[in-house]
């Protein structure tokens, strides 16, 4: 990427969790740079830290060591600036769409009418239009998720912090989410940090993939991603694509043995 300065370094982030009362390493000095309007994506076994590196860069979780900075200063707790997305919608249920999507902007102090077109701006830009009167529970699974990309988008967080957003969706919706995410990213240019299970989706979003390994928590492998945007299925069906995927599926699931015991 650029030479300018990182948009988020983690920087000896280590993390230790008691675990029935023994000392379990969830993260084991993780030093990371993300470059401003990077797309990072970081895969790894189930238990490797993932979203435990996500919550401290979101500032939910306070390191045991070590420290994430963004532009420079130390993340302290949650910010508006980092917007995040969890694996499970957390939508409220009793709102609408719409209303979802323009309470951060109402919490930012925004204008009503300057938030109704936000809103829309966004609910359109996921494809949701026609049901910004509908309650949640009357959306499919992808639609809300959805409905979380344009409720974390409108309110313009520099970051964006996604643990596993599309985890739970049928393929055809997932391959549908990664473009249109891939779309906004294209048009808005945030820092997006992506958690995902899933190699294929990690190389096709990312402009790097971030491999993680376990016990302890750490990062294991940086895999660049050399193809261009926009990524097309052209792109997604190509010797290249599967190349890069190969070496990231061979790091995953072709790690050292685990130096540290599994607390019982
Ligand atoms: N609050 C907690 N207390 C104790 N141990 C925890 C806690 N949260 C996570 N851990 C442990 O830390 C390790 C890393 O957890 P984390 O949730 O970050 O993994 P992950 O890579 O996100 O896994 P997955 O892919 O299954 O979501 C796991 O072994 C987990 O058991
Ligand atoms: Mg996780």
């Amino acid at each position: 990427m650029t030479g300018t300065s990182p948009k988020i370094s983690f920087r000896g982030v280590h993390h230790v969790f008691d675990v029935a009362g023994n000392p379990f390493t969830a993260l084991d000095e993780v030093d990371l740079d993300i470059a401003d309007g990077e797309f990072v994506t970081v895969v790894g076994p189930s238990g490797c830290g993932k979203s435990t590196l996500m919550n401290v860069a979101a500032g939910l979780l306070e390191p045991s060591g070590g420290e994430v900075l963004v532009d420079g200063g130390r993340v302290r707790g949650p910010s508006p600036q980092r917007g995040v997305i969890f694996q499970q919608y957390a939508l409220f249920p009793w709102m609408s769409v719409r209303e979802n999507v323009e309470f951060g902007l109402k919490i930012a102090r925004m204008g009503k009418a300057e938030r109704r077109a936000r809103a829309e701006r966004f609910i359109e830009l996921v494809g949701l239009t026609d049901f910004a009167d509908a309650l949640p529970k009357t959306l499919s699974g992808g639609m809300k998720q959805r409905c979380a990309i344009a409720r974390a988008y409108a309110v313009d967080p520099a970051v964006l912090l996604m643990d596993e957003p599309f985890g739970a969706l049928d393929a055809l919706t997932r391959v549908r989410l990664q473009d249109s995410l891939l779309d906004a990213w294209t048009r808005e240019r945030r820092t997006v940090l992506f958690i995902t299970h899933d190699v294929d989706e990690a190389v096709y979003l990312a402009n790097r993939v971030i491999v993680m390994a376990a016990r302890p928590g750490r990062v294991h492998r940086i895999i660049d991603v050399d193809l261009p945007y926009p990524r097309t299925e052209e792109i997604r069906l190509s010797p290249e694509f599967a190349e890069i995927r190969n070496q990231v599926w061979h790091s995953v699931h072709h790690q050292p043995s685990a130096p540290e015991a599994a607390p019982r």
